[in-house]
């Protein structure tokens, strides 16, 4: 009844290979993630992740157009003060470091997307992501004060998205909340509803100076053994207002990506953190692995798993390749 099982015979030529795809990488897929440095004329390497710098706000402006003339959609903004204290009082300042780098990337490249961080582990000089108590825990809703203040200091600078990713409860409800009485209604939030506390942000905490004097931050981020949490988190930011959720980091949670792409509608992101990309630079550096492959291949996994949009440092080598 059936014809008899042939060998495949379908030969995968390049061109045949690109009709038969499932799963495309496009620039208009990525945001850039860029270490802001309070100060001027900085262009400082970051030991950890080969290949990166951070940038003082004079000095950030060409980094973005360059992102910008690649046709990279978006870049996200990480700052480091000069000045930390126990509240993380230098992240709300109208001169601080992110609101300077945003004034300049939005005077240099106006349709460039600009997203900030909000959170205050660069800010705080104990480096945990909120305010607190005398025992060291961190105090929630006094830290979601905090953050608010931030966002709307962000929203006033000119960013289009502010992305909070303490953790904390109730922040992306409260965010919004204060955006939209500030007159920033259109301002959106990109949330890292699922933030996992993972190793893989080592590299970062050297390059953003935040890693935490004490203690670690597995009370506010999650278990990376749980999945059905993510589910939850999820649920909560978008009732709450998030615009864009995050997955984050994304290799190693390649399920969860899957997972909340097909529970949810929302756009879904994807980190692919410090420690992916300096994993990636390492081995490559060691000639274990073609970088330019590695780069391609996983950001095709990232897709592949679910993701709308990739966060990556590789961005930049990114759009060379698929332009
Ligand atoms: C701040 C924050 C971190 C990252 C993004 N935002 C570090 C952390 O939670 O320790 C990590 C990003 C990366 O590793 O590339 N809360």
């Amino acid at each position: 009844m059936f014809p008899e099982r042939r060998p495949r015979r379908l030969r995968r030529t390049e061109a045949i290979r690109r009709m038969v795809r499932e799963t495309h990488v496009r620039v208009d897929d990525l945001v850039y993630p860029i270490f802001v440095k309070e100060g001027s004329s900085i262009e400082e390497p970051i030991a950890s992740m080969p290949g990166q710098s951070r940038y003082s706000p004079d000095r950030v402006a060409a980094v973005a157009k360059r992102a910008a003339s690649l046709k990279i959609p978006a870049v996200l903004l990480f700052g480091i003060p000069r000045r930390k204290d126990a509240t993380g009082t230098s992240a709300f300042q109208h001169d601080g470091v992110i609101q300077q780098a945003v004034r300049r990337i939005k005077d240099a490249a106006p349709d460039l997307v600009v997203i900030t961080d909000v959170c205050l582990c660069e800010y705080t000089d104990h480096g945990h992501c909120g305010i607190l108590d005398e025992s060291g825990t961190v105090l929630n809703d006094e830290t979601i004060e905090v953050l608010c203040r931030v966002a709307v200091s962000h929203a006033k600078a000119g960013a289009d998205m502010v992305a909070p990713s303490d953790m904390m409860d109730g922040r992306v409800g409260a965010i919004r909340e204060d955006l939209d009485e500030n007159g920033f209604e259109h301002v959106g939030i990109l949330s890292y509803a699922v933030k996992y506390s993972s190793a893989f942000y080592g590299p970062f905490r050297e390059a953003a100076c935040s890693a935490p004097r004490f203690g670690d931050r597995k009370s506010y981020q999650m278990d990376p053994m749980n999945v059905r949490e993510a589910l939850r988190e999820a649920a909560a930011d978008i009732e709450e207002g998030a615009d864009i959720i995050m997955v984050k980091p994304a290799m190693p949670y390649l399920d969860v990506i899957r997972a909340v792409a097909d529970e949810f509608d929302a756009p879904l992101a994807a980190y692919q953190v410090s420690g992916e990309y300096s994993m990636i630079k390492a081995a490559c550096e060691k000639g274990l692995l073609d970088e330019d492959a590695c780069i391609l291949e996983t950001a095709g996994a990232i897709k592949r798993a679910g993701a709308d949009i990739i966060v990556t440092y590789f961005a930049l080598r990114l759009a060379e390749m698929l332009s």
